[in-house]
């Protein structure tokens, strides 16, 4: 084909300028015109200018230095650079063990036993510290609760409401439609009462930490006594998986601490576990609703696309089987 070309237009399809020189001069010339021999000649004379001009030349170098320059300063280091941190375990808190979640395959829902459990360790235990602001008592109906043992739950805490006709606020029993409430009335009441800590809402903990549910778990179950050489300041506590190693919240899951209805004892790890199931729940109500979900629309997309391959290879069956034959016309000339 390129030999059909005209050589203008070989000519015209540009090398690179500057760069063709040299390649000649290494006796490349026929590599450089074949590769651009195929485009278009307006085309590659704008390339051409482009890569020739010595400023952009120095564009790209300052563009590349500067990327590289702003990727270390984000991240420490290129990523194909290996390199010595100068942060421990200690640091950044010990890596979680990984544990068999009930939840964690691609098919399993929540265990929703373990999650009204969770919900008695929850209110009977971290309620006094920690609000869980995006959970309203409705969203427990049909998944930990029936709807009537909810509604007496909430009706035991007395809500905020008005103004009436009057103009004054009032206080009445809680309904379905209200949020769990929250320990202390703001921020400064929270830190108040905890020596300055601030107890993070656990609506979302589960989603908002590494690990997730395992780091959760560890640090519930991980409380030990410091190493030797370590010291923690009065009022902190030792746990290896926090950052740093000192946490303000000291362990509060012992053995036996709650009376579960179902007759579960209620070791620490067990309440550990089931706490970390609700929380999961939580920061992920969607959960057993999403796999559901997925997996349906796994087992149509995929049928759709086996047929949909069919058709087409029916419909082109014809196109591609078929034959063309041309018989020249007799030659009548003689
Ligand atoms: C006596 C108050 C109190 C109780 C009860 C309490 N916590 Fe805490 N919790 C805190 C405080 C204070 C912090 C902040 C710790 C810090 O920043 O040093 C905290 C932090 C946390 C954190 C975040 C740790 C992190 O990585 O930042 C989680 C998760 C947590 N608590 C879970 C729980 C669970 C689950 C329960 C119930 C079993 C519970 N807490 C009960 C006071 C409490």
């Amino acid at each position: 084909m390129l030999s059909r070309l005209p050589l203008s237009a070989l000519k015209n399809a540009g090398a690179f300028g500057a760069s063709r020189s040299t390649l000649q001069a290494a006796g490349a010339r026929s590599f450089t015109r074949v590769r651009f021999a195929s485009s278009s000649s307006g085309a590659s004379n704008a390339f051409q200018s482009l890569i020739n001009s010595r400023a952009s030349l120095v564009s790209a170098t300052l563009f590349s230095a500067g990327s590289i320059a702003w990727y270390t300063y984000l991240y420490g280091s290129l990523p194909f650079v290996g390199e010595v941190h100068a942060n421990s375990p200690a640091e950044d808190g010990l890596h979680p063990g990984v544990y068999p979640w009930p939840h964690k395959g691609l098919f399993d829902t929540f265990d929703h036993a373990s999650i009204r459990r969770g919900y008695q360790v929850y209110r009977e235990v971290c309620a006094a510290c920690h609000s869980l602001d995006r959970i309203a008592w409705r969203n427990l109906v049909g998944v930990s609760h029936t709807a009537d043992e909810v509604k007496a739950m909430a009706e035991e805490v007395e809500y905020q409401d008005g103004p009436d006709d009057n103009g004054e606020m009032f206080q009445r029993p809680g309904k379905l439609s209200d949020y769990m409430p929250p320990p202390y009335p703001n921020e400064e009441a929270a830190r108040a009462g905890n020596a300055g800590a601030l107890p993070p809402d656990l609506s979302l903990i589960i989603k908002a930490r590494h690990g997730g549910p395992d780091y959760v778990f560890s640090l519930l179950t991980g409380y030990i006594d410091p190493p030797a050489g370590i010291e923690v300041r009065d009022g902190m506590n030792y746990n290896p998986y926090f950052p740093s190693g000192a946490i303000s919240m000291a362990r509060l899951l012992f053995d036996g601490l709650v009376e579960y209805d179902d007759g579960t004892p209620a070791t620490t790890s067990q309440m550990a576990k089931d706490v970390v199931t609700f929380l999961n729940w939580a920061s992920e109500p969607e959960h057993d609703e999403r796999k559901r979900l997925g997996v349906k629309a796994v087992v149509i997309f995929s049928s759709l696309f086996a047929i949909s391959i069919y058709v087409k290879r029916f419909k082109w069956a014809l196109v591609k089987s078929r034959k063309i034959v041309y018989n020249p016309p007799a030659d009548k000339a003689h």
